[in-house]
């Protein structure tokens, strides 16, 4: 099924910023991850989604692929990012068929609601084995693809004018706000995400001079995603949205916008940072 351009790219990129670039995306057949790699497959790169279910991630990997002609993206599916092997083999085969590691997102994750006197132990260990050791395997797979790119695209300290070399060797973590404030019933995904910002700012200062970024997008609800359907109540969702600051919730596509900035020229500079996009969503009294 062909999406529409506007709905998952707006319209003030240049086409082809990222030619020749590469993207491996965990959880990349889920509704924010697909969004986001369709948006940089749109703009030139080839991308690698990393999913659980075959069938699944083989069918996102072929409708990314339809929107740009000669587009290269496959879809490797079995792969749980609980299992360094598995998703170190996933990361060597884009690497020998794209040839690079250029741009990583760490997308994969658990959730469900549950109070803490209903969560067992393995039910938060769960989770914390999708989302932080999913995050660090995700990173420890394909680090030396991301130092590779990271060195290459890297400014020379020297230099006192932008750079035109481009642009390599970039990790985003999709995270969240829940952990913010405290969210109820979120007890085990708020630890979980905090533990994956506290990875990033890591990256950001240990890596940071081999030239690799690393930044958390933390999308607030967004529209059509599992997350939402599972956390919302459908009687409740007309006042909710009224609620926000902006009078709406998040698309896809305000993700897919905010991924494209932070792998672009124009994010060169930032790292160690959360990007926040959530119509200011988690600074309301209401807000997850
Ligand atoms: C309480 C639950 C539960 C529930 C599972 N468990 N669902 N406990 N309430 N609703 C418990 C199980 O009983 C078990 O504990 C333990 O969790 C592991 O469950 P399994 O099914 O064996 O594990 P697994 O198959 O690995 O499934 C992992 C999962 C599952 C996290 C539980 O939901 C999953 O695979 N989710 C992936 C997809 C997903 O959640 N996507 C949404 C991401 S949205 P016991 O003790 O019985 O062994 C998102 C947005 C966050 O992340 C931000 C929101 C604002």
């Amino acid at each position: 099924m062909s999406v529409p351009t506007s709905q998952y790219i707006s319209n003030v990129w240049k086409d082809g910023i990222f030619a020749n670039k590469v993207v491996f995306c965990t959880g990349g057949a889920g509704t924010i991850c697909s969004g986001q790699v369709r948006a940089l497959v749109h703009l030139g790169a080839n991308a690698c989604i990393i999913g659980r279910n075959v069938e699944k991630t083989e069918r996102a990997a072929k409708d990314i692929a339809t929107v740009r002609a000669g587009a290269k993206v496959i879809g490797i599916g079995a792969v749980d990012v609980r299992k360094y092997d598995s998703l170190k083999d996933a990361a060597d085969r884009c690497v020998k068929e794209l040839g690079a590691i250029d741009f990583v997102i760490a997308g994969a994750a658990g959730n469900f609601l549950a109070s803490i006197e209903q969560l067992s132990v393995n039910a938060f260990k769960s989770v914390m084995d999708i989302d932080v050791l999913g995050s660090y395997n995700t990173l420890k797979a394909t680090l030396p693809h991301l130092v590779a790119s990271g060195t290459k695209h890297r400014i020379d300290s020297d230099s006192l004018e932008p750079s035109p070399i481009g642009t390599g060797g970039r990790i985003i973590f999709v995270s969240a706000t829940l952990h913010y404030r405290g969210t109820p019933f979120q007890a085990h995904v708020g630890v979980a995400k905090a533990g994956i910002d506290a990875l990033s700012n890591s990256i950001a200062i240990e890596y940071g001079p081999r030239g690799v970024t690393s930044n958390i997008i933390a999308p607030g609800p967004i529209a059509q995603t599992e997350g939402l359907e599972r956390l919302l109540p459908s009687d409740t969702k007309a006042d909710y949205i009224n609620s926000q600051p902006l009078g709406r919730i998040g698309h896809v596509r305000d993700i897919a916008d905010a991924t494209v900035y932070l792998f672009s020229d124009s994010g060169s500079y930032v790292t160690g940072q959360t990007l926040v996009v959530d119509g200011a969503n988690w600074r309301t009294s209401s807000g997850s």
